[in-house]
């Protein structure tokens, strides 16, 4: 394989990250959302879940005064939406009230939950890794909503989503199972 050495790497060079809209709230109860591309889940006991914020987000204020933020996990029906909500600030705008979604009350948390994502988790903030523009804020699940025609028993059956991937400047659709781990049946 030819391989071309790349001497500053960045975003552009790596693969897909699920796209994630964190929820969050101000002082006065109004309620926002940011379009999170970076995303991942950092440890499965406790089960910790990581994003990367820009440092000068509005969202971040206010992530760290509540301490806490909802993890929404948008399908493709939600990804204008999703869009809209990277592209301009809940500093200016209420971004529920644009998109006419409705923010679903919590049960352990102050941020408020996107009652139309198929999946929402409410997290607390246990660690944030300091790496420079971005931040990694880690978040421990406290509870996770999730639309009962997804489930199969205590776990998603992952052929009725239909999630969202971030590349570089683009969104992609997940494409089809092609095994299970350990060519296990
Ligand atoms: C597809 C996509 C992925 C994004 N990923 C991130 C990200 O990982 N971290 C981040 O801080 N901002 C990210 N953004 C930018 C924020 O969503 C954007 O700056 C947003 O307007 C901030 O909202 P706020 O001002 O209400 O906090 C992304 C935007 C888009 C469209």
């Amino acid at each position: 394989m030819a391989k071309k050495l790349i001497e500053r790497p960045g975003n552009r060079h790596f693969y897909p990250w699920p796209l994630i809209l964190v929820s969050c709230v101000d002082e006065d109860g109004k309620p926002n959302i940011i379009t999170i591309g970076a995303s991942s889940v950092c440890c499965a006991h406790p089960w910790v879940i990581g994003f990367a914020m820009g440092v000068q987000q509005y969202s971040y204020e206010l992530i760290k005064r509540t301490g806490d933020f909802g993890v929404n996990i948008p399908d493709r029906a939600q990804l204008a939406g999703a869009d809209y909500c990277g592209g301009v600030s809940g500093r200016a705008t209420n971004k529920f009230e644009d998109l006419g979604w409705t923010p679903q009350p919590p049960q352990e948390i102050e941020s408020p939950l996107i009652e139309e994502c198929p999946v929402s988790i409410e997290c607390k903030i246990v660690q944030v890794a300091h790496l420079g523009n971005h931040d990694w804020v880690m978040g421990e699940a406290q509870v996770a909503w999730i639309d009962e025609g997804l489930l199969d028993g205590n776990r998603i059956a992952y052929d009725r989503t239909d999630p969202v991937w971030s590349f570089f400047g683009e969104y992609w659709s997940i494409g089809e199972k092609i095994a299970d781990w350990h060519g296990a049946k």
